[in-house]
């Protein structure tokens, strides 16, 4: 079976504009299928959750059908998956279920390699609580977050750590099994912020050893909302703020008023097109998605080969995702050239690919980057060679 690139990348309409998207880990372009189940989810008829009429049971059927395409996606209990507004805004709620029980003396870890987003509520939480926070580092030479990094900072006292699953501005991924047992043995728990890992590999939540994994359904060609797995069991330990008529059951319990069901609509819609390309009567949608992640690993990896080589010829270029295992997401930086310029260079012909720190801000500086960071040339499931070609003649182009 192959993956044809060509088949999958009909179905985005803003492709049809020409533009070459390399800004997917800032957000990837949406489907058909996508906006469509949206919409029809928006057409209803549709009302709060209930069995009392068929507006109500439409609302049933579009939550439970989207915990489960966020189970299999995430090799989670459909029962343990909860829905917000942003992977943000549900670190900053579940760090501040998870301080309540946090004390002086206690001890939490985050790391220079992840996004604000998986250490400020982290921060700051600790803070509230007056637990001390503890930092992992990683190598600025080859990008490489250990798991020795993290077993430094481990101790008795750890309550939490947080580490992310790929980095966003450089691709590390850092080898969260091995820091799963590490932090498992230390008696503490792993909050693993999958957003940027989501859209390139194929995640299960055991075999991660994550207690907790959050992804955002817009980086993988669904709609603006966050999802977190865990496993239900544990979800039914923490008794987060909520208000008093809204159920207690898990994992509702989680989530704040209604649920956007356009956008779970969506999110399910694009679980089932990322599973297309392994489409087979005889696998169910998991089977799908592990067939289809195979073919898009090898399709991401032959163009980011075809990215690299094209680099290599362009004396100019610094490439800083150098890590052994990464996602297909490059940063550069241009020898006395600016990267935000190099962006615009591109914009102009029709080449997205922004400059930035994309709020990756402590690993902007940890390599030396300061708060500029650098071009980030991230592949989507829809890139193709011709895009890459555009990308490495524009950028020959600017430094000429
Ligand atoms: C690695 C990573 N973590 C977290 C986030 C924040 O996600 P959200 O916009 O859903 O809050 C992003 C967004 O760019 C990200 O790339």
């Amino acid at each position: 079976m192959t993956y044809d690139i060509e088949l999958f990348r009909a179905q985005f309409p803003a492709l049809a504009t020409g533009t070459a998207f390399f800004d997917g880990p800032g957000g990837t372009q949406t489907p058909r299928p996508v906006i469509e189940a949206m919409a029809h989810a928006l057409a209803g008829p549709l009302s709060n959750r209930g069995h009392g009429n068929p507006a109500e049971r439409n609302a049933e059927t579009i939550v439970a059908e989207a915990r489960h395409a966020l189970g299999d996606l995430l090799g989670a209990d459909p029962s343990g998956v909860v829905f917000g507004r942003s992977a943000t805004q549900l670190a900053y709620d579940f760090s501040r279920t998870l301080a309540k029980s946090w004390s002086p003396g206690d001890e939490v870890v985050v790391t220079r390699l992840d996004h604000d987003s998986n250490i400020r509520p982290w921060v700051q939480a600790a803070e509230q609580a007056g637990a001390t926070v503890r930092w992992a580092g990683f190598d600025p030479d080859d990008g490489e977050l250990r798991a020795e990094a993290i077993a430094e900072v481990l101790s008795p006292r750890t309550r939490l750590v947080a580490v992310t699953g790929a980095s966003n501005l450089i691709g590390t991924r850092p080898p969260v099994p091995e820091i799963a047992r590490l932090v498992h043995e230390a008696g503490a728990l792993l909050y693993v912020d999958g957003v940027h890992l989501t859209a390139h590999s194929l995640v299960d939540l055991d075999e991660l050893g994550a207690d907790f994994y959050a992804c955002s359904p817009y980086k993988f060609l669904g709609p603006h909302m966050g999802v977190l797995a865990a496993r239900p069991q544990l979800l039914e330990t923490l008794a987060p703020d909520k208000l008093l008529p809204s159920t207690d059951a898990v994992p509702e319990r989680f989530e704040y008023g209604t649920l956007p069901y356009e956008m779970l609509a969506g999110a399910r819609a694009a679980v089932d097109v990322l599973a297309a390309p392994g489409a087979h009567p005889e696998r169910d949608r998991r089977e799908q998605l592990v067939a289809a992640f195979e073919l898009l690993g090898k399709h991401e990896e032959s163009l980011r080969s075809r990215i690299e080589d094209g680099l290599a010829g362009l004396p100019a270029v610094r490439v800083h995702s150098r890590a052994a295992v990464r996602t297909p997401t490059l940063l550069l930086t241009l020898d006395g050239r600016e990267t935000r310029d190099a962006a615009h260079h591109l914009a102009q012909r029709g080449v997205n690919a922004p400059s930035g720190s994309f709020y990756a801000l402590e690993a902007s500086r940890h390599l030396g980057l300061g708060d500029d960071g650098g071009l980030r040339v991230g592949l989507a499931p829809y890139s193709n060679t011709e895009d890459v070609d555009r990308l490495l003649e524009g950028l020959a182009d600017f430094l000429r």
